[in-house]
């Protein structure tokens, strides 16, 4: 059976001030080490998204999760949108705010391929500047975005509001 928020809710992990004062940071850990429950979660996202996507856009380092287990169940093809550097070749690139700081993520050039539908995804979404961005390296591919999807929003961060314009699924909402 597919999680309920509520299921999925109760296997996360509050640490306030991390990882600096005033964020209260939310831990998956638990999640993952819950036995079947990747595949569950990917299985959501899957159905959601059914017929609508050609690929999948994972992101460095937490989206390579639930994009591996979203590759295997499907058996589409994934793509990794790496951190600055990491991918050898010519490179589309997007830069984003974090929560904490900012940063920067790339594609390789070919690697999506022109009009195909992708799927982004990611653990969290917080203020969504990481899943806006990966949004744009999709459309850099002359690609279309099918959907961004993570297992947890953190409501009031204004992530949803900022993704506006693309279907957005979060298997859970927290505050
Ligand atoms: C975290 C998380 C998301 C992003 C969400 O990644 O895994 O990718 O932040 O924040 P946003 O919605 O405000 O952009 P982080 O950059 O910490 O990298 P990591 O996955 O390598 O830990
Ligand atoms: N938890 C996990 N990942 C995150 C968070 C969080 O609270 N904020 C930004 N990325």
């Amino acid at each position: 059976t597919e999680p309920t928020s509520a299921e999925i809710a109760a296997l996360l992990t509050e640490f306030p001030d991390y990882p600096k004062p005033g964020v209260v940071f939310r831990d998956l850990a638990g999640l993952y080490a819950e036995p079947g429950m990747l595949s569950r979660l990917a299985t959501r996202v899957a159905d959601r998204f059914a017929g609508e996507f050609d690929r999948i856009l994972a992101i460095e380092s937490r989206g390579f999760v639930l994009g591996a287990a979203l590759a295997t169940l499907t058996g589409l093809p994934l793509t990794l949108a790496r951190k600055p550097g990491k991918l050898p070749g010519a490179v589309h690139q997007a830069e984003y705010q974090l929560e904490y700081g900012s940063d920067r993520i790339e594609v390789q050039e070919g690697a999506v391929c022109p009009g195909e539908r992708v799927l982004c995804v990611d653990d969290v979404l917080a203020t969504g500047g990481t899943l806006q961005a990966a949004g744009r390296l999709v459309e850099l591919s002359d690609a279309k975005v099918a959907g961004l999807a993570t297992i947890v929003a953190l409501t009031g961060l204004g992530g949803r509001e900022r993704l506006a314009g693309h279907p957005v699924l979060a298997l859970c909402e927290v505050p």
